[in-house]
């Protein structure tokens, strides 16, 4: 294997895999992606990413059509034209527990195990619980054919959606678990390209490395459920949480990002990775951390509930047969992602208390119709606002933040307003004719 210029196959190419194999494209290798749905890779294959993520079409159309960049269902031939494999597929929750699902990540390290034709690093970049690469070792030792070695290192992504391409191709840290000094140099020629720019490289053990991409997440988390329970208490003493986090950010051992009030975090990584950890931590006997998250949790998810009080408490008790326009259905904005979403979840609990929801987002109507189909969706802002006795500001998308209160007024049924993002000024609203509500602000 050549240490200079070694040729990449990504396994998996959903959020993570896809914009991987476009950045090691980007970097100058040889990419193959392998994905088991034909009809991802016809699309990613056309140029096409099936999801938004802002910067990426034009990053995977440019190396699709340079020839660097390729992909296939075909994982034997990938692997065999290979020489680094990295592991993209989803851990996501198991149906009955808490745990992580890591029959895919299995499935994909067996699959290029079994396939390697000559010597090959496989890479762990799916997130997992502590202690899954140790066991699969075990699982490649038994698979790979006689005369071939295969190494497996841990080496973790931080991307975040909707900053993807910007977050690969630049990176904060660099985090390498399990590497002989072979797999390092290899890795290290990988990353040649941030690596020049000065982003740090650590290197260190398998369980270490795994850990550090669920600690980070943990700590996130921690961050918005520790800031959402300051709201309460800002809440029940007049205070104005919004304030309090400018504040707390000007410290910097505390810093401002990741201290917005709200409704919480969801998206496919947050929430699963910190039930993921919970479930490991007390496996391992570290009740300190699995409680601690356990209430992390647990003050998140009853951000939901308080947001649907509130909206009660609007609508006078009870919002059936009530019109309520709901901004938002992505986890976040710059995304169409709605895997646990807190502003679905919060659509869909009012739906089934009887309130006419109607939903509108800039760009995840079409995944939120998919697995809501029975709320209603707006094709535009207005007709989400036009009739409602409450509107709920869910994702803080720039065109909510930067829409005209006094224009939505007009056509609102009552000028009922539920900020749960705290992303709008509730003075400007309120002179417009609002009644806000948020968490944690006085109004
Ligand atoms: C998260 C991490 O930020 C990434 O570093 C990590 O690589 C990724 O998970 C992953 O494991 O793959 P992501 O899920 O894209 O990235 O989203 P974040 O930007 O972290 O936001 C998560 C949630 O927290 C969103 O629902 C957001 O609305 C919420 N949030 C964020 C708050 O409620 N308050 C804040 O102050 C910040």
């Amino acid at each position: 294997m050549s240490s200079t210029r070694p040729r990449i196959n990504v396994v998996g190419t959903g959020y993570l895999g896809a914009t991987h194999a476009a950045a090691m494209a980007e970097m100058g290798f040889e990419v193959i992606g392998v994905d088991s749905d034909p009809a991802k890779v016809a699309a990613l294959s056309r140029g096409e990413v099936p999801f938004f993520e802002p910067g990426l079409p034009e990053l995977l159309r440019r190396h699709v059509e340079s020839g660097r960049l390729r992909f296939t269902t075909d994982l034997a031939e990938a692997t065999a034209l290979s020489d680094v494999h990295f592991i993209c597929v989803g851990t996501p929750q198991q149906v009955a527990s808490f745990a992580a699902n890591l029959s895919y990540v299995e499935e994909a390290t067996a699959g290029v195990a079994r396939n390697l034709t000559h010597d090959g690093i496989i890479v762990g970049k799916s997130t997992v619980p502590v202690g899954t690469g140790e066991r699969l070792r075990s699982l490649i030792a038994g698979l790979v054919p006689d005369g071939v070695d295969a190494e497996l290192v841990w080496n973790p992504e931080f991307l975040r959606e909707g900053k993807a391409v910007e977050d690969t191709l630049r990176p904060d840290r660099i985090v390498v678990g399990g590497t002989s000094d072979r797999s390092e140099a290899v890795l290290r020629a990988v990353y040649a390209a941030p690596l020049a720019t000065g982003t740090p490289m650590i290197v260190c053990d398998l369980p270490t490395a795994e850990l550090v991409k669920v600690s980070a997440n943990a700590f996130l988390a921690t961050k918005i459920s520790f800031i959402n329970a300051i709201a309460e208490v800002c809440e029940a003493a007049g205070a104005n949480v919004s304030v309090l986090a400018d504040a707390l950010g000007h410290d910097a051992r505390i810093g401002r990002q990741f201290l917005n009030a709200g409704l919480g975090f969801g998206g496919g990584c947050l929430p699963k990775d910190i039930r993921a950890l919970m479930y490991r931590a007390s496996e391992l006997g570290a009740f300190s951390a699995s409680s601690l998250l356990q209430q992390v949790d647990e003050i998140n998810m009853g951000q939901r509930q308080r947001i649907i009080d509130m909206t009660l408490d609007a609508c006078g008790g009870s919002v059936l047969n009530r019109r309520i326009g709901v901004l938002g259905a992505a986890f976040k904005p710059d995304t169409d992602d709605v895997r646990d979403s807190p502003a679905l979840n919060v659509a869909a609990a009012l739906h089934l208390r009887g309130a006419q929801v109607v939903v509108y987002d800039p760009e995840a109507s079409e995944t939120a119709r998919r697995m809501y189909p029975t709320l209603s969706y707006a094709s535009e802002l207005d007709d989400a606002v036009a009739g409602s006795d409450a509107l709920l500001v869910l994702t803080e998308w720039p065109e909510f933040v930067d829409a005209d209160p006094a224009r939505l007024a007009a056509i609102a049924g009552v000028p009922s307003l539920i900020d749960g993002r705290n992303c709008l000024d509730p003075a400007i609203w309120a002179e417009a004719g609002w009644q806000v509500r948020s968490l944690g602000r006085p109004t």
